[in-house]
């Protein structure tokens, strides 16, 4: 057995960062290194999305995970016994195999991407090499650190109906490094705190870290994160820019999609319309699932009206699976995806969304789900693979601050090497100096 070889693979039943069970699993390596990973959970799930597997039952309210724990030691760990390390495709298509579903049903996405996730860390382990250093030998990218696009004010189903557009964040357009970003982050929230206290609005936090208060229309917390931006100093437009995520599937009824703050249902096109008046009016750079998960009519219709000026990203429409962004690319729909490995299930399969992604020419913004844990390694994915940019939340709560703290210290690891995406990161228009509009890439 080469000394790479996995000898055990254990798992546990622990917990996220909003009390809810949560799979995490260790990789023990023939010559003793290494790995372990936990694994994040969504709310504003897409329908697409792999199988989270839960037990159901009145323990936990059916939110255990000791099936999925049970899925690792009986089936996922004797599936990898013995197999190298270094070949995460083998383990990874290994993991898929016993579980044998297209949307991981039987096993659950969430122990096969505890394993997939630590047998990376333990095959990184065994080189000696820091973990982006492994994503980066998977995926043959060229290592660099991402413009985080960072949770200010949250709405929808993170904070409990205030607005409804899901998340409001800053993105910091003229940062010169990782660092520097993460700072101007930080004093634009508490520029924020500041405003909501001085308007007698409460500042409790959001599932993500970021203020949820309740305000009367969703444009108005557009103006607080400018009023905030202004306060920091981050002019907005030329020193702050502002992404939005809409999280429409979530909005989506029969005939429209509803508004419940403004007391209005909208038509696909109205929706659109509605982005094209904020970025018209405030500093909008990007915006995520402006559109239902399976409005694919009304996404290129979206993307044509808004994707010359605006990164437009798929979250829930792609759910991080090669066959919805191919068909995406196909149609011309986004010019961005969302990443998030546990919509797909293993490291592997999210490495092939992001390549697919790269060939196509779209911005790719690796993502953290809104139940978090303080596993950082979403910071190593996000540099490894080049990505280019990140989403994590607010730089509050450490399930967040753990994955920027991440990025401080793989800035320091990566020395004169260090290289920081910046702006260009971004499709569209707020890329300034973007490599231009999505290729062709039929046949990708
Ligand atoms: P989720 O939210 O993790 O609840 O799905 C994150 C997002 O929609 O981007
Ligand atoms: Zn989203």
């Amino acid at each position: 057995m080469s000394s790479d070889a996995v000898a055990a693979v254990r798992a546990r039943e622990v917990y996220d960062s909003r009390g809810k069970p949560t799979v995490e699993a260790e990789v023990v390596l023939a010559g003793g290194a290494r790995g372990w990973a936990m694994v994040p959970s969504g709310a504003s799930t897409g329908r697409h999305e792999a199988v989270e597997l839960r037990d159901g039952g009145p323990r936990l309210r059916g939110l255990g995970v000791r099936r999925a724990v049970a899925a690792v030691h009986e089936v996922l760990a004797p599936a990898v016994a013995g197999f190298p390390a270094g070949e995460q495709g083998a383990i990874d298509a290994a993991l898929c195999a016993a579980d044998g579903t297209p949307d991981r049903s039987r096993l659950g996405a969430n122990a096969l991407l505890a394993v997939s996730m630590a047998v990376a860390r333990a095959s990184a382990a065994h080189a000696a090499l820091p973990l982006w250093r492994r994503f980066a030998d998977l995926s043959g990218a060229e290592p660099l650190l991402p413009l985080p696009m960072v949770n200010v004010f949250s709405g929808g189903l993170h904070a409990g109906g205030g607005v409804d557009v899901q998340d409001y964040l800053f993105v910091p357009l003229a940062a010169d490094g990782v660092a520097e970003a993460i700072e101007q982050a930080v004093e634009v929230r508490l520029a924020a705190g500041d405003l909501l206290r001085e308007r007698g609005l409460t500042t409790l936090l959001a599932d993500e870290g970021g203020f949820g208060p309740p305000l009367p229309t969703n444009s108005a917390a557009l103006d607080l994160l400018v009023d905030a931006m202004a306060r920091a100093g981050m002019a907005p437009g030329s020193r702050g820019g502002i992404a939005l995520d809409l999280a429409a599937s979530h909005l989506a009824r029969a005939g429209g999609y509803a508004l419940p703050s403004e007391g209005v249902v909208r038509s696909g096109a109205e929706m659109v319309a509605l982005v094209a008046r904020w970025a018209a009016t405030s500093p909008v750079v990007s915006v995520e699932d402006p559109l239902g998960e399976d409005d694919w009519a009304g996404w290129r219709q979206a993307t044509a009206d808004l994707g010359g000026r605006l990164q437009v990203v798929g979250d829930d429409l792609f759910v991080t699976q090669e066959a919805r962004l191919r068909r995406g690319i196909a149609e011309r729909v986004a010019n961005a995806v969302l990443v998030k490995c546990n919509q797909v299930g293993t490291v592997s399969e999210t490495l092939a969304v992001v390549a697919l992604a790269r060939r196509a020419g779209y911005a790719v913004v690796v993502s953290a789900r809104s139940g978090e844990t303080e596993d950082p390694w979403l910071a190593d994915l996000a540099v490894g693979t080049g990505a280019g940019q990140i989403k994590v939340g607010a730089t509050r709560t450490s399930e967040r601050t753990s994955k920027y703290n991440r990025l401080l210290r793989i800035a320091e690891e990566m020395g004169s090497a260090a290289r920081f995406a910046g702006r260009a990161a971004l499709a569209g228009e707020g890329g300034a100096s973007a490599a231009g509009p999505p290729r062709d890439i039929a046949g990708a």
